[in-house]
């Protein structure tokens, strides 16, 4: 039995790898979900997927050359990739996504940028009725000097938490970074967010995809899918 396996990662899963098709290029983010998709590639393509992958985590990295054999492309500048599929930590109606619970919200965001269509895999209990609800927002900083970045970030999203790794050292992301987990007011507007926060100096990136998302595959408990799309 597969780790990643259950009814509703079954379901997403397999929804999304009805999307690969032989010749594409595609982006994998993290998480569960995603994992699982790279397992069933490696079932339904037991001699080699001819399919050209890059990755937005090192763990992602890992499962392709282990389930599948398969070395990551790099984003050389040219390659467009056509189709991403990735997980998120939170959803919503209008396909709004919070990201980066796994740590990797910044490859992953330059992995959605390169791409032409872009489907989350993930379960229904990552619905929320309004960003923030269950989950921390991300924000992904410099560690130069990133207490004063935290000051300035205080203006927009006054209560923030270092993530602190399993050793209870400061979590490092991939790119070397720190991340700050903050909490999302209840009137938090997403999309004002998503411009401001960039602006700040020390902040590289923030786990709000908004305007991203084509669809989700949202696996229930029960083995079902949801499926979200744009009006
Ligand atoms: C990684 O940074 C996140 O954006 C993941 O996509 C997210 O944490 C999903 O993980 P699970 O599917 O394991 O909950």
């Amino acid at each position: 039995m597969s780790e990643f396996s259950s009814p509703a990662r079954d379901a997403a899963s397999a929804a999304a790898l009805e999307l690969i098709e032989p010749g594409m290029a595609i982006g994998l983010g993290s998480g569960r979900a995603v994992w699982r998709v790279v397992e069933r590639m490696a079932e339904r393509w037991p001699d080699g997927a001819s399919v050209e992958v890059v990755v937005a985590s090192e763990r992602t990295a890992e499962q392709l050359r282990s389930q599948l054999g398969l070395e990551p492309r790099e984003l050389d500048g040219d390659l467009r990739l056509d189709l991403v599929l990735d997980g998120a930590d939170e959803v919503d109606s209008q396909l709004r996504l919070v990201k980066g619970g796994g740590g990797a919200l910044l490859r992953e965001k330059i992995v959605v940028s390169a791409a032409s269509r872009f489907v989350v895999v993930a379960e229904t209990t990552k619905r929320v009725t309004r960003l923030g609800e269950e989950f921390r927002l991300p924000v992904e900083v410099v560690r130069f000097a990133w207490r004063d970045t935290r000051r300035r970030l205080a203006a927009l999203l006054p209560d923030s938490e270092l993530r602190l790794g399993e050793d209870g050292e400061p979590f490092v992301t991939d790119e070397g970074h720190l991340l700050l987990d903050c909490e999302l007011a209840g009137d938090a507007d997403p999309e004002r967010l998503d411009h401001e926060l960039n602006r700040i100096p020390g902040v590289v990136e923030h786990g709000l995809f908004v305007g991203l998302t084509e669809r989700a595959l949202l696996g229930t408990a029960e083995g079902g899918l949801e499926v979200l799309t744009n009006p």
